[in-house]
């Protein structure tokens, strides 16, 4: 972004590209929760009203920033904002407010595609596995962007799938 904030899309995404099913994650994944947990910390986090209804309360220790069309929207501990500009806007006060520099992005569908023509990094679980699912996440070009750090982990206990962690920068 032209002011020095950085548009960070955070995502676990299978094989198949999905990354949501009936309103939920398509799997159980309890080690990247807390790898997605660890990347959002302190940070403002904006996601469509569809996400913030799969986790079902504001995000602790994050400024919660939902993108509804709806006027009467609201939860507690949670910022409403009428379009991704607007979510935008209020994200990177809060950024100042925080002195990060980094938005958040997580969710769902509709918002990584209308992000990524001008995110900055992406921080992709790529989960190893192709479940059935109704939401996607837009394919990575690779003329695009590259990949600049890659950790494989094991499933571990409360992990469906093994998975790759990798981050993303544009080319
Ligand atoms: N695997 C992952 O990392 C991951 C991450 C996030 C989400 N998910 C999954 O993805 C699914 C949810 O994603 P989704 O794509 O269905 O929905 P979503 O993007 O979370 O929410 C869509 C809603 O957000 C609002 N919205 C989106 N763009 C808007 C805009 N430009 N202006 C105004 N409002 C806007 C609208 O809310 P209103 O209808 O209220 O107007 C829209 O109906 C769930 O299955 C969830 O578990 C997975």
């Amino acid at each position: 972004m032209k002011d020095g904030m950085k548009v960070v899309l955070v995502v676990a995404v299978g094989e198949n590209g999905v990354i949501g099913r009936d309103g939920q994650l398509p799997w159980r994944l309890k080690s990247d929760l807390r790898h997605f947990r660890a990347l959002t910390l302190d940070k403002p986090v904006v996601m469509g009203r569809k996400t913030f209804e799969s986790i079902g309360k504001a995000l602790d220790r994050r400024t919660n920033i939902v993108i509804t069309r709806d006027p009467k929207f609201a939860a507690e501990g949670v910022d409403a904002a009428a379009s991704l500009d607007a979510a935008l806007d209020l994200a990177r006060k809060d950024c100042v407010r925080r002195g990060t520099d980094e938005i958040m992005v997580i969710g769902g569908g509709g918002v990584f595609a209308d992000c990524m023509p001008f995110a900055d990094r992406l921080e992709i679980t790529h989960v190893h596995a192709s479940p059935a699912g109704d939401v996607y996440f837009p394919s990575i070009d690779p003329a695009a962007w590259r990949a600049v750090k890659h950790e494989e982990r094991a499933a571990g206990p409360g992990d469906d799938a093994s998975f790759s962690v990798v981050t993303y920068l544009r080319r």
